[in-house]
């Protein structure tokens, strides 16, 4: 079957890139203040795209953080609603020196385009517009009616949109949502992710004396807050991987033997995924569960870092009054964040050793997801999936997190398709991300055949 729009998307590839370059030398960090107006110029940037390529209602919707960007076309009387989902805010750079070209100038080597946000998630937005673009120009119309959300925030939990959301505002109406903002399983083999993972982030504070002390004077007499937290965290997990909070694992829904054994059949080398993923001497975790069951059906516990005491270069003998951790969890089916922090945070005060007073705040959380599979504009992503790369998808979960997809199906009754063509090398959140450009170009496709058969 051909469709012009593909044929339109081949012919203007190389534009197509370099907008897109464009677009990933605006650093949207959406953690950082100092780059809060990148954001809302990167937000800006994009509805001025989506005017362009003859979307309507292109505007900035303004929340407590960074804007969202919204557009529709709502022309096409009888036809089914796609809602396109993607985030134009990106992850901090450092560290910085181990980038082999700048994080703000793309940069194409081998194959692939290197930015921060190259793959997670402007690279994928941009393919979206890119599809709608191409489906507008070589018909004059197109094939369903579309709704476009970007958030720049879901970087940092995604507070602006989850409120947006949840007020049910008539411009989120729609039948199903495409979210681009995964990956394939394996590289060529197209993939369906059906569950996320949810989290809490956390910060946990510890104080002891009312000021920083001389170590020499007070030592042995004055609590030490490193210490403390030190001992705290150790308590959280165990040698082989299990975390220790009572009641933790309680509610948990296992995967079914039918997705189980799908995983099982997965082409995955678990010694190649160590070896070059990971780049570790040995894996770690719970005994009895396979890596995938790991990262995509088990809750996992990290701490990110632990901010404060003296960490200049050299030596200085001090207590300090303070000490903090910032420490995630990621969440599973059955789990909330609201009984999972309750947990922890009951668990942190009880094992909190003598002469500490500590604080666990809740940064920010989001639910786990598994979508339904049994609908027909999954069947429409297998189908436009099978014609552009020539195989049978994949369903698969990942470990990471989208907080927004849950609320989609809770809030609006809206199923997700998420179909997204990072690939598991691409370095998101890390240094030298890329994007694969071969992705780029059949994730356009992708998205356009998807959006054509949705339509039937
Ligand atoms: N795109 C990722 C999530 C992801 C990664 C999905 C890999 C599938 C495969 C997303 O941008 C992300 O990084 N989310 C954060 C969310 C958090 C801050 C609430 C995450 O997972 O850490
Ligand atoms: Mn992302
Ligand atoms: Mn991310």
């Amino acid at each position: 079957m051909s469709s012009s729009a593909v044929a339109y998307a081949k012919k203007n590839h190389s534009r197509f890139l370099d907008e897109l370059k464009a677009l990933l030398r605006i650093p949207s960090i959406s953690t950082l203040p100092e780059n809060k107006d990148d954001c809302r110029h990167a937000a800006e940037v994009l509805v001025a795209e989506l005017k362009r390529i003859g979307m309507e209602n292109a505007r900035l919707i303004e929340t407590e953080g960074h804007p969202l960007v919204y557009a529709d076309w709502l022309k096409a009387a009888g036809k089914p609603t796609a809602l396109i989902y993607g985030h134009y805010d990106v992850q901090p750079t450092d560290p910085i020196e181990e980038w082999l070209s700048p994080p703000f100038e793309p940069t194409e080597r081998d194959g692939n385009l290197y930015a921060r946000g190259s793959a997670d998630d402007k690279g994928q937005v941009w393919a979206q517009i890119k599809a709608l673009e191409s489906l507008m120009a070589a018909n004059g119309a197109l094939p369903l009616n579309v709704r476009v959300l970007l958030e720049g925030e879901e970087e940092v939990g995604g507070e602006g949109i989850a409120s947006f959301v949840a007020s049910k505002p008539p411009e989120l109406k729609a039948d199903f949502a495409l979210v681009s903002d995964t990956e394939l399983f394996a590289p060529g083999l197209p993939t369906l992710c059906v569950g996320l993972r949810g989290m809490i982030y956390t910060e946990l504070e510890v104080r002891g004396a009312k000021t920083d002390l001389h170590s020499g004077m007070y030592g042995g007499a004055a609590p030490n807050p490193f210490v403390s937290l030190a001992q705290m965290i150790a308590k959280l997990k165990d040698e082989n991987g299990h975390i220790l909070i009572p009641g933790f694992y309680d509610d948990i829904i296992p995967p079914s033997s039918e997705e189980l054994a799908a995983w099982e059949s997965l082409p995955f080398d678990e010694e190649h995924y160590r070896k070059t993923e990971v780049g570790s001497r040995e894996l770690v975790g719970e005994a009895g569960y396979s890596v995938m069951e790991r990262t995509w059906a088990r809750p996992s516990l990290d701490v990110h870092g632990i901010p404060g005491g003296f960490i200049g270069a050299g030596a200085k003998t001090v207590i300090p009054a303070k000490a903090l951790a910032k420490i995630s969890m990621r969440l599973v089916p059955g789990m909330t964040p609201a009984k999972a922090f309750a947990l922890y945070k009951a668990y942190m005060e009880k094992v909190a050793p003598a002469g500490v007073d500590i604080d666990v705040r809740l940064i920010h959380a989001g639910d786990p997801c598994l979508i339904p599979v049994n609908n027909r504009f999954v069947q429409a992503a297998t189908k436009a999936l099978h014609e552009v790369w020539g195989k049978d998808t994949v369903f698969i979960r990942s470990g990471g997190s989208i907080p927004i997809v849950g609320d989609f199906d809770r809030h609006l009754g809206v199923p997700s398709v998420m179909m997204g063509f990072g690939l598991p090398d691409d370095n998101i959140h890390a240094p030298n991300e890329k994007f694969h450009l071969k992705n780029f170009e059949l994730g356009i496709e992708s998205i356009v055949r998807f959006l054509e058969e949705s339509a039937n």
